[in-house]
């Protein structure tokens, strides 16, 4: 597993040199959410899961990743505590709350590098908050793709 921190210096280095290419298209490609809990206190829930995705369709790099914790007020994509990883990359998640009896839509994003490229993926999916009860499980479809040029200077 390669280290994180490199990836977020790799990655904030490669925006900042050149303009993502971003295409909005669902991607035949599967994300399997596992161990999913959102509790909410008030107007802000805590979301708790794993996630993973097998080898993509183009041959992009599998992932694992723990602990996915944060909460709908951050209002950024968080990394997840664990990440297993071939390539440098990250995994981040984010949660839009959409009401504590109503449910939320949970956000993966998935960052790599791969054949010099850095590539973004994006999914969501809208799910009901535990508030209290059992781990569910769920899928995301990515619908988001972005590749950047990392800056050779
Ligand atoms: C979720 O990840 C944790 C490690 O943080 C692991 O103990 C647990 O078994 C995982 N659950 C599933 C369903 O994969
Ligand atoms: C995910 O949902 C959020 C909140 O509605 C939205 O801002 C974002 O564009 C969505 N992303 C994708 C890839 O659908």
């Amino acid at each position: 597993m390669l280290s994180k921190l490199s990836t977020l210096i790799l990655l904030s280095a490669a925006v900042a040199a050149v303009p993502a290419r971003t295409v909005e298209q669902t991607i035949p490609w599967t994300w399997d959410v596992s161990q999913f809990t959102s509790t909410c206190t008030a107007a802000t829930c805590r979301y708790d899961f794993n996630v993973s995705g097998a080898i993509g369709p183009d041959g992009q790099p599998s992932f694992n990743a723990y602990g996915c914790i944060g909460t709908s007020a951050h209002g950024e994509y968080k990394g997840c505590s664990t990440v297993g990883l071939d390539v440098l990359g990250n995994v981040l998640a984010q949660e839009f709350n959409s009401g504590r009896d109503i449910g939320a839509i949970i956000s993966v994003q998935y960052t790599f590098l791969q054949d010099g490229l850095v590539y973004a993926y994006t999914g969501n999916n809208t799910v009901a908050h535990t508030n209290g009860g059992e781990p569910f499980g769920f899928t995301i479809v990515p619908t988001k793709a972005s590749v950047v040029i990392p800056d050779k200077a």
